[in-house]
Parts: C-alpha cells; structure tokens; sequence
C-alpha cells in the first residue's frame, strides 16, 4: 500500500513522422494520491489524451514506469494488464459510451460481472444512483436519457468496481457549462466518498474550483499550477 494512487515517472512518448521524431510526452512525473482530484489542462493536440491513455495503459509509452498504488506495471505481462485495467483503472470520456440496447442497471451490472471482486451488487447500484440523482434512470435505456444523465451512469459505471483510479478525457466537453459543472462536482463527491484518485483532462477554467491540483500539459512537460486562494 502506497499513499500514493498513481506514480507517473519519466514517461516519454514520441511518434515517427517521416525523417523527424513527433516527441509528444517528455519525461513527465507526477504522483496523485489517495481521494486526490487532479485536472490537466493543455492546448488541443499538446498530449492530454495520450497522457492519459499511457495511465490507464490503453496504450504504451516509450520510456518510464506507471506505478499504481506502490505496484510498478513495467514488468507485468498483457494478461495482467488487462486485469488492472479492468479491476483497478475506472474511465470516464467525452461521450458516455454506453451501450444503446442496455438499461443503466444492466450497463452497471455488466461491469460489476467483470470483475472478481464480490461486491453486493444492487446494493451499490442504488446508492451510485441515489448519490448521483438518477434514480429514475435505473431501467431507462441510453436514448431516453438526457447527454448530463447519460454522463452520470458513465461516472457510476466507472467507480463500480472501485478502482485505484479514475482517469476522465473530458467528461464535461459535450455538455453545457452548467451540466458540466454538475458532472465535475458529481466526480469530486465520488473521489472523497471513496477515497479515489482521479485525473480529468478539461478545458473548463470554471470548474477548476472543484480540483485539488492543477496541472498544465506543453511542449511536452506537465507543470503544476500554483492555485489561487479561495476567498
Ligand atoms: N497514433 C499516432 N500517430 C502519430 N501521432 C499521433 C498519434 N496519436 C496522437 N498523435 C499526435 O499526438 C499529439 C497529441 O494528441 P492528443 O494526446 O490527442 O492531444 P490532446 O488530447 O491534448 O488534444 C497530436 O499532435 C497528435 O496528432
Ligand atoms: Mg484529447
């Protein structure tokens, strides 16, 4: 057990574009705690997605280690990392992407199944659905939702399996700024009720109240913003 959720060290990233070397990640580290609620900010293309796709190892770095809660990934195999993904990672994207023949319940149910971890299941659903006020969204299917609503079974759905980590590519982009700002607050409650970790690429300078940290992602490096103080 690490007081840290996640350990990003000396992570390098860089694609071949013809002659040239594209280096898009350069030597980044960062540690994130335990219920510690992070958003990375960054101009379009600087890296934010690809940053957070090599945390939640969807895809693979060139250089550095990912350590999640003090367990270091670099010398796992495919099948382990699968596991973690499954069991230890929770994502949270621009769009939903929920199922469209699947009731809330079922898309819940589905990801719970997945994992060996043996939760009451129903029990949990019910409060995920109480604490993030779509109770009447249990047996409604992704077409009869609205795109705030849609995007809070995404949160539920994420947090199920009670994962190390929650990593969210703009949750509120597809969302108006009043909506957005619920979603960002609905992960904040999450994140201190289940003392997880998360780290939400944004471009939303008005929901960064609700973050513990900033972090700016440029030219490669990422940088913590110093935060102005709450009058
Ligand atoms: N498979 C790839 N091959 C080459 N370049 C890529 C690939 N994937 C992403 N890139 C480049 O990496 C950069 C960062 O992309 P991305 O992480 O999506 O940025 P952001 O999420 O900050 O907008 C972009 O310039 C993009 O063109
Ligand atoms: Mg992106």
């Amino acid at each position: 057990m690490s007081e840290y959720a996640i350990e990003l060290k000396n992570i390098s990233k860089s694609y071949k574009d013809g002659d040239s070397v594209n280096t898009i990640l350069s030597d980044i580290c960062v540690k994130i705690k335990k219920g510690e609620f992070v958003a990375i900010l960054g101009p379009s293309g600087s890296g934010k997605s690809t940053l957070l796709a090599i945390a939640g190892m969807l895809l693979s770095q060139n250089k550095g280690d990912i350590i999640i809660d003090g367990d270091n990934m670099t010398n796992k195999n495919q099948k382990e990392w699968t596991k973690i993904r499954r069991e230890r990672i929770g994502f949270i994207f621009q769009n939903h992407q929920l199922l469209p023949y699947l009731t809330t319940e079922e898309q819940l149910k589905l990801v719970a199944n997945m994992t060996s971890s043996k939760v009451n299941v129903n029990e949990e659903i019910e409060e995920f659905l109480k604490d993030l006020g779509i109770d009447d969204c249990r047996k409604k299917y992704p077409k009869q939702m609205s795109g705030g609503q849609k995007q809070r079974v995404a949160i539920a759905r994420a947090f199920m399996n009670k994962p190390d980590i929650i990593l969210a590519d703009e949750p509120t982009a597809s969302l108006d700024g009043a909506r957005g700002r619920q979603i960002a607050q609905m992960i904040r409650q999450e994140v201190k009720k289940k003392n997880t970790a998360a780290i939400m690429v944004t471009h939303d300078e008005r929901i960064l109240d609700l973050v513990d940290t900033i972090y700016r992602l440029e030219n490669g490096k990422l940088t913590k913003q110093e935060m102005k103080a709450v009058v």
